[in-house]
């Protein structure tokens, strides 16, 4: 049985181009005992990988040159030497930017048993939904009527937060790019703001145009000129959950931060960062609560999805430029 996969030849600076990725194939040894074979349905790309591909540890460990990417991935098992997969499951694991998956039992988890679209649990009840949920009640600590704004509003983790504060009654104000997410945001009763072509100033002079009261909740997921023009807008009291800083992830050297750091001070906020799988003991909770939501439809979930294995480097790099609406996916 031959696998198919991607590796990187090196840890790039700046913006990666498509030749850092190379397609290979191997013969797959025969099932060791605990080991499961898995057919890849859907592979997910994350901002984060950027971060995997520095060469550099972080809360992670980068990835290995010339050895196969990980990711999280959606899949069928095609055969088992564990107990507990039979041919046919659908499971969830992190051996992605493949088409097939050979490891061991213990790295893969079933799909939870809600009647969505497989492909959900990469997304909207994936890893991207969870942080969504957890910044905005577990960092943020979100209440009723909060005004909350988020930035890369229109993507996987950002359309949920958007969704979830709106629940909440307060005024929600979201920040994207591109224009069918900016429509898309409008309509779901969001006040949407372009960042694209703005200065940090014109920014923050729409962001009070938008929230003249100011915001009680900030979800950052972008850092630069979003951070700066949120600061000056923030409420006395107001909490920033620092969930990413995408703006950041391909600079070539050190940026300078916001001018403005003294608005925390002034603002008596509170700032913090976050990383999901700090909280992941909270997923079956978060599966209750947004889960049926999702299933009803009373959650609207968007998909960006790019087909075949060979697609990947392109869907990851998508990713930067804004080409993705709700979850990018590639489809195998
Ligand atoms: N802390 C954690 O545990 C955790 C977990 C998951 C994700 N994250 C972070 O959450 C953020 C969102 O992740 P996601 O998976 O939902 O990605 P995403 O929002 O679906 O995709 C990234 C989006 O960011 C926007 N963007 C890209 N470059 C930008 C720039 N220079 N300035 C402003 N916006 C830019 C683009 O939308 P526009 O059209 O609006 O430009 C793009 O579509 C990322 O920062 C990611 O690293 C953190």
């Amino acid at each position: 049985m031959q696998s198919r996969y991607f590796t990187i030849n090196d840890y790039p600076k700046g913006t990666p181009s498509r030749d850092l990725f190379e397609l290979h194939s191997r013969e797959l040894p025969p099932l060791g005992d605990g080991e499961v074979r898995i057919r890849n349905t859907w592979l997910s790309v994350d901002p984060y990988m950027r971060g995997r591909m520095s060469g550099v540890t972080t809360y992670i460990d980068p990835f290995e040159l010339n050895a196969p990417l990980e990711g999280a991935a959606v899949g069928e098992v095609t055969a088992s030497r564990d107990a507990r997969f039979a041919e046919g499951d659908k499971v969830r694991h992190m051996g992605g930017w493949r088409d097939i998956a050979q490891l061991p039992g213990d790295m893969l988890e079933p799909l939870p048993g809600i009647e969505v679209p497989e492909q959900a649990y990469l997304g909207v009840l994936g890893m991207p939904g969870m942080t969504a949920w957890t910044g905005l009640n577990r960092i943020a600590e979100m209440r009723d009527g909060d005004n909350v704004l988020v930035s890369a509003a229109g993507g996987a983790v950002g359309s949920l937060a958007v969704q979830l504060a709106k629940a909440k009654g307060g005024k929600v104000v979201g920040i994207a790019g591109a224009a069918d997410k900016l429509e898309w945001l409008e309509q779901h009763g969001i006040t949407a703001v372009n960042y694209r072509g703005r200065s940090a100033d014109e920014l923050s002079q729409a962001l009070k145009e938008a929230c003249p009261e100011g915001f009680d909740v900030y979800y950052e997921n972008v850092g630069g000129d979003c951070l700066e023009a949120a600061l000056n807008n923030l409420k006395v009291g107001a909490r920033i959950a620092v969930c990413g800083m995408i703006a950041r992830y391909n600079a070539e050297a050190p940026q300078p931060g916001p001018s403005n750091l003294a608005m925390i001070l002034i603002r008596r906020a509170k700032m913090q960062g976050f990383i999901v799988f700090d909280h992941w003991d909270e997923y079956s909770r978060f599966l209750d609560e947004v889960g049926p939501q999702v299933a009803k439809g009373e959650i609207d979930y968007q998909e960006t999805v790019e087909s075949g294995l060979e697609s990947a480097p392109d869907a990851f790099l998508k990713l930067f430029e804004g080409a993705n609406h709700g979850k990018m996916l590639v489809k195998l």
